[in-house]
């Protein structure tokens, strides 16, 4: 079976890799989705985002990375694939998750959306966060793959 996790990874972090990555034994394979999205000012170009996480899996054969525009169940409907990948990291994110999984389901009943639990030492990250501390140029080893630390260093030194 086949799942897309569809999300903006502005940039990806650890959190997001923990899902995939558990994600990629659960299902034969996986398909990161990288939204472009008109309406959010990113700090990375869809390019970038789409490398870092290419760079980030690339020990993984039956993991991919694509992006998309419009309508989540389109790029579905287009791809062939039923599934949809999200993390829950705390309470206050099943609201949210719980309205787009609905209303992904309401456009097409076909659509089942499965929910991974973040682990507990993620939990906390989001992408905004991480560009934060970043952007006072703290240390994000931690939560970010290298090649993420690198190009966060490399972005705010250009200013
Ligand atoms: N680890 C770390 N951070 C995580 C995380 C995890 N496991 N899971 C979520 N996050 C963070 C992200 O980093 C991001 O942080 P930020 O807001 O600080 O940048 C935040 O949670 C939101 O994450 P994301 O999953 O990227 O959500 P999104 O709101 O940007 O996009 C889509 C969600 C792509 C699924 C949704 O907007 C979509 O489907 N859009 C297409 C249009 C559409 O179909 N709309 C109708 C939907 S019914």
């Amino acid at each position: 079976m086949h799942i897309i996790y569809p999300g903006s990874f502005d940039p990806v972090t650890l959190g997001h890799i923990d899902i995939i990555e558990r994600a990629s034994k659960l299902f034969d394979t996986v398909t990161v989705a990288v939204l472009i999205n008109q309406s959010k000012r990113c700090l990375f170009t869809i390019d970038e985002r789409m490398e870092l996480l290419r760079q980030s899996l690339k020990d993984y054969d039956n993991i991919y990375v694509d992006s998309f525009s419009g309508l989540l169940i389109d790029y579905l409907k287009k791809r062939d694939v039923s599934l949809i990948l999200r993390g829950l990291r705390a309470v206050s994110d099943y609201e949210n998750e719980l309205q787009l999984a609905l209303a992904n389901r309401s456009q097409n009943n076909d659509i089942e959306t499965v929910f991974l639990v973040a682990s507990p030492e993620y939990s906390f990250l989001s992408s905004s966060l991480i560009r934060e501390i970043a952007s006072f140029h703290g240390d994000v080893s931690k939560f970010v793959p290298e090649v993420v630390e690198k190009a966060l260093k490399l972005k705010y030194e250009e200013g």
